[in-house]
């Protein structure tokens, strides 16, 4: 399994390479790049806008032109610096770049740093179908720099959070626990080592999603089609805001059909409540999210497979629910 490092193990592992590209975004550029230039000797910066509207097949093309006119070759090591669209890119670039090179990854949101670094998932979405094309590839290493979250805006923190409470919500009632009342960044980098164990922990026992590692799915079922519908609006939601709306819809569906008692419902809203306020409660109508959901991999073409929640820190696979079902539950 990929190994997880603290930065300061960084020039080390960079010293086996005498090629290096760093991809960055102009915010990861002008925050995250100045505090590690110095770690790298000689070394390309290839920069790609942010956002989630650029995690698309013509920015892929961007960077795979500049390595060609750079000559990159088979031997070079990719460094993705950024959050989860520049990890996901510079993944899927590394993966299929003369038929895979070395890459790295450096999170710089908390929501890469618990989450899109880990477990070897690449990919680009294709018009609104997020992730439509990916491949699973594993970088040689992480490394964790929580320093980088002091320049990031707030909206992203509780964007990372969202998946550090689904951490707890599936596999570590402890960690819910841990995470149920606190919203300041300090008290929060304490447990984003915990929060990436529990994805590392997960994903060691089934790298290529057969069985147990569907358990992350939770909330991103309805979460993703959400997230799909929202990039139309002109104020899209994050990642993590989607996902916020999914675990909560999903946590609905998981008192019908996975017997999470009432108390547990309760306490979940509440706490998605406090930490995302009415956002949680934004509707969006079934049938235009419905597409989406039945575009997931994991669907046949009349219902859609959910992870669903039997209690706070434990979920279960592979719940096959129709759209009738999925409506009923959420009435
Ligand atoms: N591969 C996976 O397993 C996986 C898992 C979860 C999410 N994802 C993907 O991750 C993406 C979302 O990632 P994200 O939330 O990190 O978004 P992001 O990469 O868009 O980063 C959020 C914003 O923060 C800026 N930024 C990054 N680091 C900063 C810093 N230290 N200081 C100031 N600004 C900074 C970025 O430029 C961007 O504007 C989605 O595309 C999602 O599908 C992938």
């Amino acid at each position: 399994m990929t190994p997880i490092y603290a930065q300061s193990d960084l020039s080390a592992f960079v010293k086996k390479y005498t090629e290096i590209f760093i991809l960055v975004d102009e915010h990861t550029f002008t925050y995250c790049y100045p505090l590690l230039e110095d770690v790298f000797n000689s070394h390309y910066v290839i920069k790609v806008h942010s956002g989630e509207e650029y995690k698309n097949i013509e920015t892929f093309s961007i960077i795979v032109n500049e390595l060609l006119e750079k000559k990159a070759t088979r031997q070079a090591l990719f460094i993705n610096l950024g959050g989860g669209v520049i990890t996901d890119l510079g993944g899927f670039v590394s993966s299929s770049y003369k038929r895979g090179i070395d890459f790295i990854n450096i999170p710089t949101t908390l929501l890469a740093m618990v989450d899109a670094a880990i477990g070897g998932k690449t990919a680009l979405d294709v018009q609104l179908y997020k992730n439509c094309i990916g491949s699973y590839y594993w970088p040689q290493a992480i490394f964790m720099c929580p320093d980088f979250l002091d320049t990031l805006p707030i909206r992203h923190i509780k964007s990372g959070l969202a998946e550090m409470l689904k951490h707890g919500l599936i596999a570590s009632y402890d960690h819910w626990n841990q995470l149920k009342s606190i919203s300041e960044l300090t008290e929060i980098k304490k447990h984003i080592s915990h929060s990436a164990q529990i994805k590392s922990n997960i994903v060691e026992q089934d790298p290529n999603e057969k069985s147990i590692r569907k358990m992350l799915n939770f909330g991103h079922t309805i979460g993703h089609a959400i997230e799909s519908v929202s990039l139309l609006s002109a104020k899209p939601l994050l990642h993590g805001e989607a996902i916020a709306i999914g675990m909560y819809l999903e946590t609905k569906i998981s008192h019908i059909y996975s017997q999470l008692s009432l108390d547990m419902l309760n306490e979940i809203e509440k706490v998605l409540h406090l930490h995302f306020g009415e956002l949680i409660y934004t509707t969006f109508p079934l049938n235009d999210l419905w597409k989406y959901m039945l575009n997931d991999k994991k669907n046949d073409s009349n219902s859609v497979n959910f992870t669903l929640l039997t209690e706070i820190g434990n979920a279960e696979i592979n719940y096959q629910l129709s759209y009738q079902e999925i409506e009923k539950a959420l009435a």
